[in-house]
C-alpha cells in the first residue's frame, strides 16, 4: 500500500514538472536568470553544428521561434539611444548594415554614422564624422539627406572610400561584436569623444549609446 501511494505521489510530480515544463508564460523570475543568455548562447551554437541532423519540420519550429526572437531582440536593441538629451530631436534612423553611435556633449546631440565592413556610405563624408541635432540647428538633423532622420545609407562596395577610416567597422568586427563586448563599446564610445574633442567639441559626454541596424 505503502508502495502504491509513493508511486501515485511520484506520478503526480511527474505530470506536475510535465506541465509545468510545458507552460510557456514565464515569470519575471525567469527572465532573471543571468545564466540563460549564457545558456542559450551555448545552446544556439551547438544548434548551428546539429542542424543538419534536423527534419524539415524541426528546422521550421526553430526557425519560426528564432525569427520571432530576432525581431523582438533587434526592435528592442534599436530602442538604445532613446530618451537622450535633448528631447527636442526626433530619434536619428540608423542605417542598416551599419550602425550608430551618438552622444550628447554641451547639450547637442551627435551621432556618427557608421558602416559594416563590405559596405559604403553612398555620400562622401570623409571630413564629416557627426551629424547634429541641437538648439543650433533647431533640433533638427543636419544630414546630407534633405530633411527627416535619416543620417546615412550603406550600401555594399567592394571598397570603402566615402568615410573617414573610423566610420567602418573592421572586418573581424561588426556592430553587434562591439555592442555585444563591453570593453570594445566602451573603447568605441571614447574613440567617438576624442574625435568630438579634436574638432572643438568639449564638454561631459552623456547618453553615450551604440545602435546596430
Ligand atoms: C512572438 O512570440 C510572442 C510570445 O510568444 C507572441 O506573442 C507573438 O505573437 C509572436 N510574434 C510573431 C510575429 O510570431
Ligand atoms: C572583448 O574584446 C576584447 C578585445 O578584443 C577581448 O580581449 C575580450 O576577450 C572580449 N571579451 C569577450 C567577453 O568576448
Amino acid at each position: 500500500m505503502a508502495f502504491q501511494g509513493t508511486l501515485v505521489w511520484l506520478y503526480s510530480l511527474a505530470v506536475l514538472s510535465f506541465s509545468v515544463a510545458q507552460d510557456d508564460s514565464s515569470s519575471p523570475n525567469d527572465c532573471l536568470k543571468t545564466d540563460l543568455v549564457e545558456e542559450l548562447s551555448a545552446k544556439l551554437k551547438l544548434a548551428v553544428q546539429c542542424s543538419d541532423a534536423w527534419s524539415p519540420e524541426q528546422t521550421a519550429t526553430i526557425l519560426q521561434s528564432l525569427t520571432n526572437l530576432t525581431d523582438t531582440l533587434q526592435k528592442q536593441q534599436l530602442k538604445d539611444c532613446q530618451n537622450a538629451e535633448p528631447k527636442n530631436c526626433i530619434e536619428a534612423q540608423v542605417p542598416e548594415n551599419g550602425g550608430l553611435a551618438c552622444v550628447t556633449v554641451d547639450n547637442r546631440r551627435l551621432c556618427k554614422p557608421m558602416c559594416s565592413h563590405g559596405y559604403d556610405f553612398n555620400f562622401l563624408r570623409r571630413s564629416r564624422l557627426f551629424e547634429e541635432c541641437s538648439e543650433q540647428t533647431s533640433y533638427k538633423w543636419q544630414t546630407q539627406y534633405v530633411g527627416g532622420n535619416k543620417l546615412a545609407e550603406c550600401n555594399e562596395a567592394k571598397v570603402q572610400v566615402s568615410g573617414a577610416k573610423t566610420a567602418y567597422f573592421p572586418k573581424d568586427q561588426s556592430c553587434l561584436t562591439t555592442k555585444s563586448n563591453r570593453t570594445l563599446q566602451r573603447r568605441l564610445l571614447e574613440d567617438l569623444t576624442t574625435e568630438l574633442k579634436n574638432l572643438g567639441i568639449q564638454g561631459e559626454p552623456q547618453n553615450p549609446c551604440l545602435v546596430c541596424g
